[in-house]
Protein backbone atom coordinates (compact mmCIF):
# COMPACT_ATOMS: atom_id res chain seq x y z
CA UNK A 1 0.00 0.00 0.00
CA UNK A 2 1.45 3.45 -0.95
CA UNK A 3 2.25 5.44 2.09
CA UNK A 4 0.69 8.32 2.89
CA UNK A 5 2.59 11.59 4.21
CA UNK A 6 1.06 15.43 4.13
CA UNK A 7 1.74 19.12 5.41
CA UNK A 8 -1.01 20.55 7.46
CA UNK A 9 -1.28 24.43 8.20
CA UNK A 10 -3.49 27.41 8.01
CA UNK A 11 -3.71 28.43 5.29
CA UNK A 12 -2.24 25.83 3.40
CA UNK A 13 -3.08 25.91 -0.69
CA UNK A 14 0.73 27.86 -1.00
CA UNK A 15 2.45 24.94 0.06
CA UNK A 16 4.93 23.47 -2.13
CA UNK A 17 5.74 20.82 -0.25
CA UNK A 18 3.93 18.40 -2.00
CA UNK A 19 5.77 19.46 -5.45
CA UNK A 20 8.93 18.81 -3.17
CA UNK A 21 8.36 15.46 -1.58
CA UNK A 22 6.61 14.09 -4.87
CA UNK A 23 9.73 15.25 -6.45
CA UNK A 24 11.97 13.29 -3.79
CA UNK A 25 9.97 10.17 -3.83
CA UNK A 26 10.09 10.09 -7.93
CA UNK A 27 14.17 9.98 -7.66
CA UNK A 28 14.45 7.73 -5.34
CA UNK A 29 11.76 5.31 -6.25
CA UNK A 30 9.68 5.76 -3.22
CA UNK A 31 6.47 4.31 -2.96
CA UNK A 32 4.44 7.32 -1.71
CA UNK A 33 1.67 10.30 -1.61
CA UNK A 34 1.96 13.48 0.09
CA UNK A 35 -0.54 16.15 0.17
CA UNK A 36 -1.21 19.65 1.77
CA UNK A 37 -4.22 19.48 4.19
CA UNK A 38 -5.77 22.54 6.30
CA UNK A 39 -6.57 21.74 9.39
CA UNK A 40 -8.81 24.01 11.79
CA UNK A 41 -7.87 26.42 14.05
CA UNK A 42 -8.65 24.94 17.18
CA UNK A 43 -7.98 21.06 17.29
CA UNK A 44 -5.04 20.27 15.97
CA UNK A 45 -3.79 17.34 18.35
CA UNK A 46 -6.87 15.87 17.51
CA UNK A 47 -6.75 16.51 13.72
CA UNK A 48 -3.13 15.10 13.87
CA UNK A 49 -3.98 11.79 15.85
CA UNK A 50 -7.38 11.00 13.18
CA UNK A 51 -4.14 11.40 10.63
CA UNK A 52 -1.96 8.53 12.13
CA UNK A 53 -4.93 6.36 13.18
CA UNK A 54 -6.01 6.31 9.67
CA UNK A 55 -2.83 5.20 8.90
CA UNK A 56 -0.85 8.31 7.91
CA UNK A 57 2.83 7.96 8.10
CA UNK A 58 4.23 11.12 8.71
CA UNK A 59 3.22 14.74 8.77
CA UNK A 60 5.41 18.02 7.87
CA UNK A 61 3.92 20.72 10.14
CA UNK A 62 3.63 24.28 8.97
CA UNK A 63 2.42 27.90 10.57
CA UNK A 64 0.53 28.07 13.14
CA UNK A 65 1.11 24.77 14.59
CA UNK A 66 4.54 24.49 15.05
CA UNK A 67 3.98 24.94 18.44
CA UNK A 68 0.97 22.62 19.04
CA UNK A 69 3.09 19.52 16.78
CA UNK A 70 5.89 20.24 19.77
CA UNK A 71 3.07 19.94 22.61
CA UNK A 72 1.46 16.81 21.17
CA UNK A 73 5.04 14.93 20.50
CA UNK A 74 5.86 11.76 22.79
CA UNK A 75 9.75 11.77 21.91
CA UNK A 76 11.05 15.01 21.01
CA UNK A 77 14.54 15.30 19.09
CA UNK A 78 17.09 16.88 20.78
CA UNK A 79 17.10 20.07 17.95
CA UNK A 80 13.02 19.79 18.56
CA UNK A 81 13.22 20.27 21.94
CA UNK A 82 15.98 23.33 21.89
CA UNK A 83 14.05 24.64 18.97
CA UNK A 84 10.90 24.68 21.02
CA UNK A 85 9.06 23.97 17.70
CA UNK A 86 7.89 20.74 15.63
CA UNK A 87 7.89 20.47 12.07
CA UNK A 88 8.12 17.08 11.13
CA UNK A 89 5.99 14.39 12.88
CA UNK A 90 5.98 10.79 12.94
CA UNK A 91 4.59 7.73 14.67
CA UNK A 92 6.74 4.85 15.49
CA UNK A 93 5.82 1.14 15.91
CA UNK A 94 5.59 1.88 19.60
CA UNK A 95 2.63 3.66 18.14
CA UNK A 96 4.30 7.10 20.31
CA UNK A 97 4.84 10.30 17.98
CA UNK A 98 8.26 11.09 17.11
CA UNK A 99 8.51 15.16 16.52
CA UNK A 100 12.08 16.63 14.93
CA UNK A 101 12.84 20.05 13.93
CA UNK A 102 14.78 20.26 10.37
CA UNK A 103 14.58 23.90 10.61
CA UNK A 104 18.08 24.65 11.22
CA UNK A 105 19.58 21.94 9.55
CA UNK A 106 17.96 22.71 6.35
CA UNK A 107 19.21 26.92 6.71
CA UNK A 108 22.82 25.63 7.50
CA UNK A 109 22.87 22.66 5.34
CA UNK A 110 21.68 25.26 2.20
CA UNK A 111 24.58 27.78 3.31
CA UNK A 112 27.10 25.35 3.54
CA UNK A 113 26.56 22.66 1.08
CA UNK A 114 24.49 24.26 -1.83
CA UNK A 115 26.78 27.77 -1.43
CA UNK A 116 29.72 26.68 -0.60
CA UNK A 117 29.74 28.97 2.85
CA UNK A 118 31.25 28.61 6.18
CA UNK A 119 29.74 29.99 9.82
CA UNK A 120 32.66 28.65 11.62
CA UNK A 121 34.27 31.54 12.90
CA UNK A 122 32.20 33.94 11.55
CA UNK A 123 31.00 36.76 13.20
CA UNK A 124 26.78 36.46 12.87
CA UNK A 125 23.77 38.54 12.68
CA UNK A 126 20.54 37.45 13.18
CA UNK A 127 17.56 39.64 12.74
CA UNK A 128 14.43 38.58 14.85
CA UNK A 129 13.54 36.61 17.91
CA UNK A 130 10.23 35.08 16.58
CA UNK A 131 9.73 31.35 16.34
CA UNK A 132 11.39 31.63 12.90
CA UNK A 133 14.92 32.59 14.27
CA UNK A 134 14.08 30.03 17.95
CA UNK A 135 13.87 27.33 15.34
CA UNK A 136 17.52 27.63 13.65
CA UNK A 137 19.73 28.81 16.86
CA UNK A 138 21.22 25.75 17.83
CA UNK A 139 21.78 24.62 14.82
CA UNK A 140 23.48 27.57 13.93
CA UNK A 141 25.50 27.69 16.95
CA UNK A 142 26.96 24.17 16.46
CA UNK A 143 28.66 25.54 13.79
CA UNK A 144 30.92 27.69 16.16
CA UNK A 145 30.78 31.03 14.92
CA UNK A 146 33.21 32.80 16.20
CA UNK A 147 30.10 35.09 17.94
CA UNK A 148 26.13 35.43 17.37
CA UNK A 149 24.39 38.84 17.74
CA UNK A 150 20.50 38.19 17.99
CA UNK A 151 18.82 41.95 16.77
CA UNK A 152 15.08 42.44 17.21
CA UNK A 153 12.76 45.02 17.50
CA UNK A 154 11.77 44.04 21.01
CA UNK A 155 14.73 43.73 22.35
CA UNK A 156 13.36 41.68 25.17
CA UNK A 157 12.61 38.72 23.43
CA UNK A 158 16.20 39.12 21.65
CA UNK A 159 17.78 39.14 25.04
CA UNK A 160 15.23 35.94 26.29
CA UNK A 161 16.58 33.90 23.23
CA UNK A 162 20.08 35.04 23.87
CA UNK A 163 19.68 34.06 27.22
CA UNK A 164 18.43 30.47 26.42
CA UNK A 165 21.33 29.60 24.13
CA UNK A 166 24.06 31.44 26.18
CA UNK A 167 25.46 27.73 26.83
CA UNK A 168 26.00 26.82 23.59
CA UNK A 169 28.28 29.46 22.48
CA UNK A 170 28.80 33.43 22.32
CA UNK A 171 25.36 34.83 21.78
CA UNK A 172 24.08 38.56 22.47
CA UNK A 173 21.37 40.61 22.39
CA UNK A 174 20.40 44.08 21.01
CA UNK A 175 18.00 46.23 19.48
CA UNK A 176 18.41 47.34 15.64
CA UNK A 177 20.21 51.09 16.33
CA UNK A 178 22.94 48.99 18.65
CA UNK A 179 24.37 47.50 16.03
CA UNK A 180 25.69 50.85 14.76
CA UNK A 181 29.22 50.56 14.50
CA UNK A 182 29.90 46.81 14.58
CA UNK A 183 30.76 44.88 11.79
CA UNK A 184 29.06 41.46 10.77
CA UNK A 185 30.36 38.16 8.46
CA UNK A 186 27.10 36.64 7.93
CA UNK A 187 23.95 38.20 8.43
CA UNK A 188 20.42 36.40 8.41
CA UNK A 189 17.53 37.70 8.04
CA UNK A 190 14.83 36.13 10.39
CA UNK A 191 11.98 38.91 11.06
CA UNK A 192 8.79 38.89 9.35
CA UNK A 193 9.35 42.13 7.80
CA UNK A 194 10.04 40.60 4.40
CA UNK A 195 6.39 39.12 4.11
CA UNK A 196 5.50 42.48 4.10
CA UNK A 197 8.51 44.07 1.43
CA UNK A 198 9.26 45.62 5.16
CA UNK A 199 13.17 46.14 6.04
CA UNK A 200 14.48 46.11 9.44
CA UNK A 201 16.00 50.15 10.38
CA UNK A 202 19.53 48.52 10.35
CA UNK A 203 22.33 50.99 9.85
CA UNK A 204 24.99 51.53 7.23
CA UNK A 205 28.03 50.05 7.28
CA UNK A 206 27.42 46.78 9.33
CA UNK A 207 28.73 44.29 7.10
CA UNK A 208 32.28 43.50 6.92
CA UNK A 209 34.30 43.16 3.71
CA UNK A 210 33.18 40.15 2.08
CA UNK A 211 29.79 39.98 3.81
CA UNK A 212 27.31 37.39 2.83
CA UNK A 213 23.26 37.97 3.86
CA UNK A 214 20.65 35.24 3.91
CA UNK A 215 16.77 36.11 4.17
CA UNK A 216 15.00 33.24 5.50
CA UNK A 217 11.53 34.37 3.06
CA UNK A 218 12.13 34.13 -0.84
CA UNK A 219 10.12 35.08 -3.94
CA UNK A 220 9.91 35.65 -7.79
CA UNK A 221 11.63 39.06 -7.45
CA UNK A 222 14.93 39.67 -4.69
CA UNK A 223 13.60 40.08 -1.35
CA UNK A 224 14.27 43.90 -0.02
CA UNK A 225 16.65 42.38 2.73
CA UNK A 226 18.65 41.47 -0.18
CA UNK A 227 18.39 44.55 -1.93
CA UNK A 228 19.58 46.51 0.89
CA UNK A 229 22.54 43.77 1.47
CA UNK A 230 23.69 44.43 -2.31
CA UNK A 231 23.46 48.08 -1.98
CA UNK A 232 25.52 47.55 1.76
CA UNK A 233 28.33 45.79 -0.59
CA UNK A 234 27.31 42.31 -0.03
CA UNK A 235 29.43 39.41 -1.96
CA UNK A 236 26.64 37.20 -2.08
CA UNK A 237 22.86 36.89 -1.13
CA UNK A 238 20.87 33.77 -0.63
CA UNK A 239 17.49 33.29 -0.04
CA UNK A 240 15.11 30.67 2.11
CA UNK A 241 14.16 28.96 -1.53
CA UNK A 242 17.22 25.75 -0.80
CA UNK A 243 16.55 25.91 3.44
CA UNK A 244 12.72 25.03 2.37
CA UNK A 245 13.87 22.29 0.21
CA UNK A 246 16.82 21.25 2.66
CA UNK A 247 14.27 21.47 5.36
CA UNK A 248 12.05 18.91 3.77
CA UNK A 249 14.79 16.81 2.98
CA UNK A 250 15.55 16.37 5.95
CA UNK A 251 12.07 15.35 6.77
CA UNK A 252 11.85 12.92 3.92
CA UNK A 253 15.60 11.70 5.08
CA UNK A 254 13.65 10.91 8.61
CA UNK A 255 10.64 9.17 7.11
CA UNK A 256 12.27 7.23 4.31
CA UNK A 257 16.08 7.10 5.76
CA UNK A 258 16.79 8.27 2.10
CA UNK A 259 18.69 11.06 1.43
CA UNK A 260 17.28 12.74 -1.80
CA UNK A 261 19.22 14.86 -4.25
CA UNK A 262 18.43 18.79 -3.25
CA UNK A 263 19.81 20.79 -5.97
CA UNK A 264 17.41 19.64 -8.95
CA UNK A 265 14.71 20.70 -6.93
CA UNK A 266 15.68 23.85 -5.94
CA UNK A 267 16.60 24.73 -9.59
CA UNK A 268 13.28 23.33 -10.88
CA UNK A 269 11.15 25.36 -8.12
CA UNK A 270 13.66 28.23 -8.78
CA UNK A 271 12.62 28.28 -12.61
CA UNK A 272 8.96 27.60 -12.03
CA UNK A 273 9.05 31.17 -9.31
CA UNK A 274 9.94 33.42 -12.24
P1 LIG B 1 7.85 33.82 12.91
O1 LIG B 1 7.25 32.50 13.27
O2 LIG B 1 7.86 34.13 11.44
O3 LIG B 1 9.20 34.01 13.51
P2 LIG B 1 6.84 35.59 14.92
O4 LIG B 1 7.14 34.60 15.98
O5 LIG B 1 5.56 36.36 14.96
O6 LIG B 1 6.85 34.91 13.48
O7 LIG B 1 8.06 36.63 14.84
C1 LIG B 1 8.12 37.63 13.91
C2 LIG B 1 9.48 38.32 14.00
O8 LIG B 1 9.57 39.32 12.98
C3 LIG B 1 9.71 39.05 15.29
O9 LIG B 1 11.09 39.05 15.58
C4 LIG B 1 9.19 40.46 14.97
O10 LIG B 1 9.72 41.47 15.79
P3 LIG B 1 9.02 41.74 17.24
O11 LIG B 1 9.45 40.62 18.13
O12 LIG B 1 9.56 43.06 17.68
O13 LIG B 1 7.53 41.78 16.99
C5 LIG B 1 9.74 40.60 13.58
N1 LIG B 1 9.05 41.61 12.76
C6 LIG B 1 7.81 41.52 12.20
N2 LIG B 1 7.54 42.62 11.48
C7 LIG B 1 8.63 43.44 11.59
C8 LIG B 1 8.96 44.71 11.05
N3 LIG B 1 8.12 45.39 10.27
N4 LIG B 1 10.19 45.23 11.35
C9 LIG B 1 11.05 44.54 12.15
N5 LIG B 1 10.79 43.33 12.68
C10 LIG B 1 9.60 42.79 12.40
Amino acid sequence: MTDLYAVVGNPIGHSKSPAIHMAFAEQTGQDLSYEAKLFELDSFAEQARAFFDAGGKGLNVTVPFKLDAWQLTDVLSKRAQRAGSVNTLMQGKDDKIYGDNTDGVGLVRDILQNHGGTLAKKRVLVLGAGGAVRGVLAIILEEKPKSLVIANRTVSKAQTLADEFADLGKVSACGFEALAGQKFDLVINGTAASLQGDLPPLPDGILAGGAWCYDMMYGAEETVFNTWAHQQGAVKTMDGLGMLVEQAAESFFMWRHVRPDTATVIAQLRAQLS
